[in-house]
């Protein structure tokens, strides 16, 4: 067993833990929206207004704070006037990025906009740069957003919806570097000062505006959008960043996976935190006081599709391997909230590294969902100063911890992996100035490959993890492959 001294001073405060940084993503995708999240009104499973009743639930157990939808590839051809109005009228496409399959648009802006009222968290709208015009999104925010009369705000009332909606988050185009059209980012730099500027705010709405930022490490496009774009113009730019082990062609399965793989996948999860420090620099030059955002709007793990299901649907299964890349995303995402405000975990339902995977009426809560459980105290928290002497791991050279400290309402909470498959972990958390009286925790861990099934739903749970008080400190023990929430009272 290694012994670790964690010191946290509550009076060295970082920045605020913005709650849209435990954010997800949804695209018509595989079953994340059909199947998945939206049933239609006459199914059998419980719905409300085609609305699966438990997704809504399950998400406002982790407090799922903004969704961003349509797409991904999918928004960068999706034309929103086919979503919307009579649902026999909507017209029936192909989807071709994801599985050629028929897209009827039966989930459509409404739709949408229903569910994050029913969870309670902000829509963030990907809107179409790459094949649509900025006629088409100007209109798309008129329709959403305008209290008044004019002829989107009236062909919304048309369609059954008097009051506008609050829409905060557009996002101007998606990897407009790739499935979004392939451009430059001059190119996307010039066209996103167009498109963005027929995007108004209308009736008390105020949008936040995003612009497609790099994919990894592409400082070029970041530096290029730096030095066209004015925070008048943008309020963040986002970043894509996948855990793809091995290469594109073998990633690799998601559950039959070696201890060399499990190494190597946190071995690609962890340069995330360079990656974000290099666009901060750059950002930083441009925009010392942090007007501009970074959003790292899509990130998680890709693995291989499971076997016998449709490539094109990305759907695979989640493993403690993916609660502790999650647990690793989510310390360094807090460590950066001063630039980071939001990100979004790829996807939310049954779509790459998913918190929640469905079948028919069954509803599967993953690890990664419980990683998500584990940190949302985090929201909207205060970042504060922790340290500890980490070690790197015997079996590669990784650090076996990964851990981030917050405050809110005068309770301290820490989330720390222990990402060691063989090692436990001692650690005595002390905190400044304060003896420690009364503190909790709660624990994931399993054996690496141990994950839930639609027959073995609940194989991993969160568990209370016993806590020692000795002389103000606590004392907690970490076993091998573990995420644990670690609150002082
Ligand atoms: O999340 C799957 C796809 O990955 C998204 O559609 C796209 O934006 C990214 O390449």
């Amino acid at each position: 067993m290694k012994e670790f001294k964690m010191f946290i001073n509550p009076a060295d405060r970082r920045s605020r833990i913005s709650p849209e940084i435990y954010g997800h993503f949804s695209e018509h995708l595989g079953r994340c929206i059909y199947g998945g999240i939206y049933v239609g009104e006459d199914s059998d499973i419980p719905n409300v207004r085609g609305i699966r009743s438990d997704i809504v639930e399950a998400f406002r157990e982790i407090r799922v704070p903004v969704l961003r939808w349509p797409g991904g590839c999918f928004a960068d051809e999706y034309h929103w006037k086919d979503g919307i109005g009579p649902k026999k009228d909507r017209k029936k496409l192909v989807n071709t990025n994801w599985g050629g399959v028929t897209e009827d648009n039966s989930f459509g802006t409404h739709e949408f906009l229903d569910l994050c009222e029913q969870v309670g968290c902000e829509p963030y709208i990907a809107g179409n740069l790459g094949s649509g015009t900025v006629e088409e999104l100007s209109q798309w925010v008129e329709y959403m957003t305008f209290d008044g009369v004019s002829p989107m705000a009236d062909l919304r009332r048309e369609n059954g919806r008097d009051k506008p909606w609050r829409v905060k988050y557009l996002g101007v185009g998606n990897e407009n570097w790739g499935c979004g059209g392939n451009m430059c980012p001059q190119f996307y730099a010039n066209e996103y000062k167009r498109y963005q500027s027929f995007c108004h705010n209308f009736s008390g709405n105020e949008l936040f505006k995003v612009a497609c930022g790099p994919s990894g490490g592409d400082y070029n496009w970041t530096e290029t959008l730096m030095n066209s774009l004015k925070p008048q113009h943008v309020q963040a730019i986002s970043l894509h960043y996948y855990t793809i082990p091995h290469d594109w062609e073998h990633k690799g399965s998601a559950v039959h996976f070696t201890e060399e793989d499990y190494y190597e996948t946190l071995a690609k999860t962890l340069p995330i935190d360079e990656v974000i420090t290099r666009h901060c620099e750059i950002m930083n030059r441009q925009d010392p006081e942090k007007q501009i955002a970074l959003f790292v709007d899509e990130w998680g793990c890709w693995y291989d599709v499971e076997e016998g299901t449709n490539p094109g649907f990305l759907y695979q299964q989640n493993t403690m391997r993916d609660a502790i890349v999650a647990a690793l995303y989510l310390n360094i995402f807090n460590m950066h909230s001063d630039r980071v405000r939001m990100a979004n975990i790829a996807q939310v339902v049954n779509v790459l590294q998913a918190v929640i995977l469905t079948d028919g009426e069954k509803l599967v809560k993953t690890p990664t969902f419980h990683v998500f459980d584990l940190f949302k105290e985090h929201q909207g928290a205060e970042l504060i100063y922790s340290h500890l002497e980490n070690v790197m791991m015997e079996e590669s050279a990784l650090p076996m911890l990964s851990y981030s400290t917050s405050e809110k309402d005068g309770r301290i909470l820490t989330t720390v992996a222990n990402c060691s498959l063989k090692e436990e972990a001692k650690l005595l958390l002390s905190v400044a100035d304060r003896p420690v009286k009364a503190a909790s925790a709660r624990i994931l861990t399993g054996e690496v490959h141990a994950h839930n099934d639609f027959d073995h739903a609940e194989d991993v749970v969160i568990r209370t993890l016993p806590v020692e008080l000795a002389e103000g400190r606590i004392c907690v023990t970490l076993p091998p492959c573990s995420v644990a929430e670690i609150m002082t009272d």
